[in-house]
């Protein structure tokens, strides 16, 4: 019997479903969202009903105690970046979503890693819906990734691949990208919410089943998301998403979801005529050509389990307009502005009439509070044309009253400064109060955003 067809419109952020077109998602708040799209009648209450009988027969809890992990359960992708980023390796049977704007590295960074996992363990199996197979191999031989174990296939129907795939011996599972495959059950075009459900789901069945790790390269939307992104974000186990300006040679990968470790690690890439390559020092990086002018600060955050240190550039000069311009890039739009209002009101510095510029260098973006601090000293360093010493790392939250509040995992961030080679920190007062390590820093405790300034008055 031919199943009964439906026609509806589905928001292409969230799924949901209705049956006329509507501006503006009432699940999700998306706008203009709405996509018309052919589903089966009944089909989700039928594949439910389907779900539940077939999961009744082969229920078997297990005692947690006699679960065992082994460390064979995590395969090397042989880029130590990436299998940081990863939560050491890539774990067998998981499915792990890689997003980024197009041309910023995703084939090259998965081609690699299909060459290292090819040497390593054996076949693996690259499939690509964006690219000839004469395209990747020219890529292939760019990079040195010409492995005798490397399968590449050149094709979009997803029970197609798998069909070959399940029953070859294979060791990694590669597709670029998810949004160019798609599976004869759903009846949308390829790209769209329920064809990149369905197609996930297919993906996600056959890691588990075949125990081998799948990788999806995921685009990106002009927002900024996966595209049909919450679901797809639900579905895998882990999402990575690949940063960077195209304009400058350094990538960051970021794990934003991780079922199997720490969310929020980065890794640092660097973009060469032969492919990716690991930046091993990113501090040194961020720093390299750190300017000793006034308007510069450098704060260490934490990403992931790791100190970072980068430079906080501002630059704060008399407005020729009415309105004076803010221009903030690399740290938090909202929070900028309320550190220059803590410092009009609480430092008595007057901002009003001017223009303030902030910039992180090198493309990081960060979600800190710690580094109110360094956005506070590079301002009041760049109105008073007053270069900060050199060699000083600063970081500390700000309060509303013009407080320093203590921040966590200060003895992180300090060693890191040490092992770069700063010589001074400003950290704030309290937890100046509770180090117990000793560093070979000469520190300084501020509780307020007056001690500051009168620091960087001296
Ligand atoms: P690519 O991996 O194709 O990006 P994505 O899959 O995310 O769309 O990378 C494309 C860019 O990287 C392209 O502009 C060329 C550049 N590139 C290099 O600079 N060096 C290289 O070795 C390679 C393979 C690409
Ligand atoms: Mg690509």
């Amino acid at each position: 019997m031919k199943p009964k067809l439906k026609r509806v419109f589905q928001c292409q952020s969230c799924g949901y479903i209705s049956p006329k077109w509507i501006g503006k998602c009432p699940d999700c708040g998306a706008w203009n969202s709405f996509v018309e799209e052919v589903i089966e009648a009944e089909s989700i209450s039928k594949k439910a009903e389907t779900a539940r009988l077939k999961t009744l027969e082969d229920i078997q809890p297990v005692p947690i105690s006699s679960i065992k992990i082994t460390l064979s359960d995590r395969l090397s992708t042989g880029i130590s970046e990436l299998d940081r980023v990863l939560g050491g390796g890539v774990v067998r049977g998981s499915l792990v979503l890689i997003g980024g704007d197009p041309g910023i590295g995703k084939s090259t960074l998965l081609l690699q890693a299909t060459d290292n996992l090819a040497k390593k363990y054996g076949r693996v199996l690259y499939v690509s819906g964006e690219e000839s197979l004469t395209q990747i191999k020219l890529r292939a031989e760019r990079l040195g990734a010409i492995s005798e174990n490397i399968l590449l296939l050149s094709e979009t129907l997803v029970e197609k691949i798998l069909d070959w795939a399940s029953e070859e011996e294979l060791n990694a599972l590669v597709v670029d990208s998810i949004q160019t495959v798609y599976t004869e059950e759903a009846m949308s075009a390829p790209g769209s919410v329920s064809q990149i459900r369905e197609s996930a789901t297919k993906f996600i069945n056959f890691a588990k089943q075949k125990g081998i790790p799948v990788f999806l390269i995921g685009h990106v939307t002009k927002e900024g998301a996966i595209a049909g992104p919450r679901v797809l974000e639900h579905l895998v186990d882990t999402v990575l998403y690949f940063e960077g300006d195209r304009g400058y040679a350094y990538r960051i990968l970021r794990s934003v979801k991780n079922r199997f470790g720490p969310t929020n690690e980065i890794g640092v890439f660097e973009m060469t005529g032969t492919g990716l390559i690991e930046v091993e020092n990113p501090s040194l990086i961020f720093l390299s050509e750190h300017s000793q002018n006034s308007g510069s600060a450098i704060t260490a955050t934490i990403e992931g389990t790791r100190a970072i240190l980068t430079e906080i550039q501002a630059l704060v000069a008399p407005s020729n307009f009415g309105m004076p311009r803010r221009n903030f890039i690399g740290v938090d739009y909202q929070r900028v502005n309320l550190l220059v209002a803590v410092l009009e009101k609480r430092g008595r510095i007057n901002l009003a009439g001017a223009d303030i510029f902030v910039n992180v260098v090198g493309g990081l973006k960060i979600t800190e509070p710690s580094s109110d601090l360094a956005v506070i000293s590079a301002i009041v360093s760049s109105f008073r044309d007053i270069p900060l010493h050199e060699g000083m790392v600063i970081f500390g939250e700000v309060g509303l009253s013009g407080e320093i509040r203590a921040i966590s995992q200060t003895e992180m961030r300090l060693k890191e400064a040490s092992r770069i080679g700063m010589k001074h920190a400003i950290i704030p007062k309290s937890n100046l109060e509770r180090l117990k390590e000793k560093f070979n820093l000469k520190i300084k405790g501020v509780g307020s955003i007056n001690e500051l300034i009168e620091i960087i008055g001296s």
